[in-house]
């Protein structure tokens, strides 16, 4: 299963840099890299070779907190606007909005975020076009969350390539208590494996029982049996502390990540977090995290070429023009 999964997402390990190099976010040419480089072979097979990072490799945000009024992120229209105009001036060309379900924290229905990115894409009246948007949703793995992944599967808010058995996006993003080890994780991939979902693993670096060696060795497991690992990029360039910074740089230096999510919920920190760890990523040569979150949509819908695509603002009804390398992931069902 692990090198299937090597084999689908190009990840490509680096070896860890030295401790005191990895807090430098920026750096000068002369100094020594946080990310000790890989050695550049002669004639390097350019099949192989990812393209240099740039923003715009990610095309899209996975996690945040845009959608307004119904969390804890953008509080009404103008402060989730702040926050798209700050995605498109990092070079963002859409986002997956992904607001919190956790009962009795936010109590949201999907039927209601559903009518609400309805109208949130109607308020916007093509503002923003062509910046595409989706609806997906966060989960918090708690009972409510377990019972509908079992009783209801249907309701759920999925975002990703559209599986071909269940007519919906296959990846799921679900979060958890940071800092208990969820007893129940076997049942979640199993379940989610005789769904066709995804678990996708929202910001790992923040979880007690997912960082040092036994951490690091549970994600392994959780990724072989099908889990993805999606960690913000802020916590790159310490968005949320030292600690978290350096749990993020341990995922990425043991190859461990697989989705890079902005989990924006305003715009503060992020202005300056998201530019300082792209940076970070255009000096860091390995490009696996990109390019495996290139890699999950694009292998996917090569082979379901009538999937939808994330909807524009501007022409909510319309197909937006094709990308001959990649495929927006499929909108939710
Ligand atoms: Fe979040």
């Amino acid at each position: 299963m692990k090198s299937l999964f090597k084999r689908l997402f190009g990840l490509t390990p680096i070896e860890p840099a030295h401790e005191e190099q990895a807090v430098q976010p920026q750096r000068e040419e002369d100094e020594a890299p946080a990310m000790q480089p890989k050695p550049v072979p002669a004639e390097p097979d350019t099949a192989d070779t990812p393209e240099p990072f740039t923003a715009r490799t990610l095309r899209y945000d996975v996690h945040n907190h845009i959608l307004p009024g119904v969390d804890d992120g953008a509080a009404d229209l103008d402060r989730a606007c702040d926050c798209i105009e700050l995605l498109i001036e990092n070079g963002y060309e859409g986002a997956i909005l992904t607001p919190h379900i956790y009962a009795h924290h936010f109590d949201n229905d999907e039927n209601d975020l559903r009518e609400r990115f309805d109208r949130f894409i109607n308020d916007l009246a093509g503002r923003f076009d062509p910046f595409k948007f989706d609806l997906a949703a966060e989960y918090m793995m708690d009972g409510p969350f377990l019972d509908k992944l079992y009783d209801s599967p249907e309701q759920l808010l999925t975002f990703g390539p559209r599986d071909a058995r269940s007519n919906r996006g296959d990846m799921l993003l679900i979060e958890f208590v940071p800092a208990i080890l969820p007893a129940n994780m076997d049942d979640l991939l199993q379940r989610c494996a005789e769904l066709s979902l995804r678990p996708v693993l929202a910001h790992v670096e923040r979880y007690d029982f997912a960082v040092g060696q036994a951490g690091h060795e549970r994600v392994r497991q959780w990724r072989a049996l099908g889990a993805l690992v999606q960690v913000n990029i802020g916590a790159l360039v310490s968005q949320y502390g030292r600690t978290v910074e350096q749990a993020a740089r341990d995922l990425w230096l043991n190859d461990l990540i697989d989705l890079f999510g902005t989990d924006m919920h305003r715009t503060d920190r992020a202005a300056s977090a998201l530019p300082e760890a792209f940076a970070l990523l255009t000096d860091e040569p390995s490009h696996f995290g990109p390019k495996a979150q290139h890699s999950l949509f694009a292998q996917k819908n090569s082979s379901q070429p009538t999937g939808h695509r994330m909807r524009s603002s501007a022409q909510p009804e319309a197909e937006p023009e094709l990308d001959e390398d990649f495929d927006w992931p499929a909108g939710p069902t």
